[in-house]
């Protein structure tokens, strides 16, 4: 069954924890949560204290996707406050593989991304160490964007590699996913998907849950 990861950066900020508490009652698998420091991406958002805030909300995996400069700095503050994966961009200042590293040691499952105009190529030197590649099928930075077509390459690229080497490596996508864009993800290989606005939007998102978990190899 395809994961589904509602990204909390289309929630309702000023109540998270119950909103947390209601991704969980939908019927998603993990909830994503978007951190970024108006230096990597344009756009600010939250940083480990009001993760440590949320924690107690709900049981769902923490999949903390950082767009930040130099996430090295910061995982260990990640890990303290609950973060079950960390994902960091290979595009962002610092080395990736110390990210890695941290992330891994911290008993946490890491992953890396890009962005979409970043050949999928540079994610070769990390795919062993990794437990989830996340494809953005958007540039970082914003929810509601339009979800690029061209990725979808990307994602076949990475379903190879793991069908031959680690068939359980997370392939998850993120941006601009919907019930047709989601649908042509998992089709490519992908086995979790991100969503924000889609899903936020919908006064109840369980059927819309439900629905995109029946996609992948055994649906109908
Ligand atoms: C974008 C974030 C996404 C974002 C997705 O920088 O990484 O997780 O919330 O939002 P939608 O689903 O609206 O594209
Ligand atoms: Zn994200």
């Amino acid at each position: 069954m395809t994961k589904i990861a509602p990204s909390m950066l289309s929630c309702d900020f000023s109540r998270l924890g119950e909103e947390l508490a209601r991704v969980e009652r939908s019927g998603a698998d993990w909830a994503h949560l978007d951190v970024m420091d108006g230096m990597f991406v344009p756009n600010l958002t939250f940083g480990a204290p009001v993760i440590k805030c949320a924690r107690h909300w709900t049981k769902l995996p923490f999949d903390v996707h950082l767009m930040i400069e130099d996430p090295a700095r910061y995982i260990d503050d990640f890990a303290k406050a609950g973060a079950d994966w960390i994902t960091v961009h290979t595009e962002a200042s610092g080395s990736t593989d110390e990210a890695i590293k941290k992330i891994l040691d911290n008993g946490l499952k890491a992953g890396a991304t890009l962005n979409p105009g970043t050949p999928v190529t540079d994610l070769d030197p990390y795919l062993d160490k990794l437990d989830q590649v996340l494809i953005m099928t958007v540039n970082a930075g914003f929810g509601g964007q339009k979800f690029h077509e061209e990725c979808l390459p990307k994602i076949e690229y990475i379903r190879k590699w793991a069908d031959e080497h680690n068939p359980k490596l997370e392939i998850t996508v993120d941006g601009g996913i919907n019930r047709e864009t989601g649908k042509m993800c998992v089709d490519a290989g992908a086995t979790c998907l991100v969503a924000g606005s889609s899903l936020f939007k919908l006064e109840d998102m369980t059927d819309e849950i439900a629905l995109w978990k029946t996609y992948g190899p055994n649906a109908e």
